[in-house]
């Protein structure tokens, strides 16, 4: 058995941050019914297409393990068949822009009424307050969450990162608020409401930085490598170009063959447990007593000094062999991975991070499957639904309609063509 079986999820997302939810209890066991315009569908669907017409990798990737139903939410057979489908299922997530769930005559207290157990899940570019009606895409969360703001370089321009931690982390933090809203019912016989913003969620991400900023007001940020540069800190927490968040300095360095491989390059770590491993590596012993170098706050404001001898060393390596070299040692580096080498990356495939899928209109594709692993709860990726792929199963197998009503339905036009 799978962990959310006999969980019903009316599935009323769209682009990336509410179907990361909804693929995710997908993939614990939940039913996930996805609720498409007619003829249309989710927008992503026909975004970045490369195979032509044929969904693209982007509805695809998200929207493995569930059932699509065509219905036109705001027609009145539509609007019957959505109030049937609340009553029948256990949660509902949505991700429109603000207001229009209401606008559909669908309120929480409305739908609340139809339903008292249903826990409905929403997704917002902004909790409550002057932003709330604000629509909002992955680069504005991360730009308003404080994400951009502290990445990047201090004389560059703030950065977004490609890590997508307004959508995706937005639709892991709604999905863990509807499992515990679910035990929670176990207990209550309630559903409730759940929200979560995509601004609350990055800023979740980013609480080392608003750690940083507090830290400001007690003096300079002794770790960021600024302080050993002798630049002045301003007053809001700087972008730290590649300087580890922890406090344990560490870089990127280039490694053998950076002059034509844009990825050459690993992640070094100077943990102060393993200074003196790194001096040997390295081949400056002598450090290990030198004065200035012994400890962690002598050095740093010799950091640059210290990176850029300990790349002399990375670049006549490749980043392969540094992990090799320097893991026996428990010295923490990590070589810089493209996506190629990611793809190709067997020991992902073994665990389930990646798999293939088949797909009958695009033929087979990588994906990346559940990145959360319950040992009780086995996760087999299945394909993306076309539009309206089980409109009909839908209508008879789970709203028990039949007969005459059926035909009614079908030929309304409120559930697209049905096949
Ligand atoms: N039947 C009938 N109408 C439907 C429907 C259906 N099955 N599904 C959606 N619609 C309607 C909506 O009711 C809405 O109509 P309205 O404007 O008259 O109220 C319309 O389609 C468009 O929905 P909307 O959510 O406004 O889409 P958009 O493409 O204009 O905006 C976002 C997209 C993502 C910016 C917006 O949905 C948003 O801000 N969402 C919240 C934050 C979020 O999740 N952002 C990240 C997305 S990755």
């Amino acid at each position: 058995m799978k962990a959310l079986e006999g969980i019903k999820v009316l599935d009323f997302t769209h682009v990336q941050s509410g179907p990361t939810c909804t693929q995710l209890l997908g993939w614990f066991g939940a039913d996930v019914i996805k609720v498409e315009r007619p003829g249309v569908g989710d927008a992503t669907r026909k975004q970045l297409v490369d195979v032509p017409g044929a969904d693209s990798l982007y509805f695809t990737m998200l929207n493995h393990n569930k059932r699509s139903i065509e219905l036109n939410s705001k027609d009145s057979v539509g609007k019957k068949i959505l109030t049937r489908l609340i009553q029948e299922c256990d949660v509902l997530v949505e991700n429109f822009a603000p207001g229009a769930l209401d606008r559909m005559g669908f309120s929480w207290e409305n739908i609340q009424e139809i339903n008292p157990r249903i826990v409905m899940a929403s997704i917002k570019g902004f909790g409550p307050g002057k932003y709330q009606d604000c629509k909002v895409y992955e680069n504005v969360a991360q730009c308003a969450g404080g994400s951009a703001s502290t990445t990047g370089f201090r004389d560059g321009p703030p950065l977004v990162t490609g890590a997508q931690i307004g959508d995706s982390g937005t639709g892991l933090h709604l999905c863990l608020g509807i499992v515990t809203a679910l035990f929670q019912r176990e207990k209550t016989g309630r559903g409730q409401k759940v929200s979560a913003a995509m601004q609350d969620s990055v800023l979740n991400l980013t609480r080392v930085k608003l750690r940083d900023q507090q830290r400001l007001d007690k003096g300079p940020l002794t770790e960021y490598s600024q302080f050993g540069e002798g630049v002045e800190f301003g007053d809001s927490t700087p972008r730290a170009g590649n300087d580890s968040g922890g406090g344990q300095p560490g870089r990127i360095l280039k490694c053998k063959g950076w002059e034509q491989d844009p990825n050459a390059y690993t992640y070094f770590i100077i943990q102060a447990a393993i200074w003196k491993k790194v001096c040997d590596v390295i081949g400056e012993p002598e450090w290990k007593t030198k004065e200035g170098f012994v400890s962690p706050p002598d050095r740093l404001d010799k950091l640059n000094e210290v990176f850029a001898r300990i790349e002399k060393w990375t670049m006549t390596k490749t980043k392969f062999e540094v992990m090799e070299i320097c893991n026996p040692h428990d010295i923490p580096v990590g070589p810089i991975l493209s996506m190629k080498e990611i793809s190709e990356d067997e020991g992902l495939f073994a665990t389930g991070t990646l798999v293939k899928v088949s797909h009958p209109e695009r033929g087979e594709y990588i994906s990346v499957g559940n990145p959360i692993k319950l040992s009780d709860s086995s996760v087999e990726v299945t394909r993306s639904p076309l539009l309206g792929e089980h409109t009909k199963e839908i209508l008879t197998e789970v709203l028990g309609y039949s007969g005459d009503e059926l035909t009614d339905i079908i030929s309304s036009g409120a559930v697209g063509d049905v096949k």
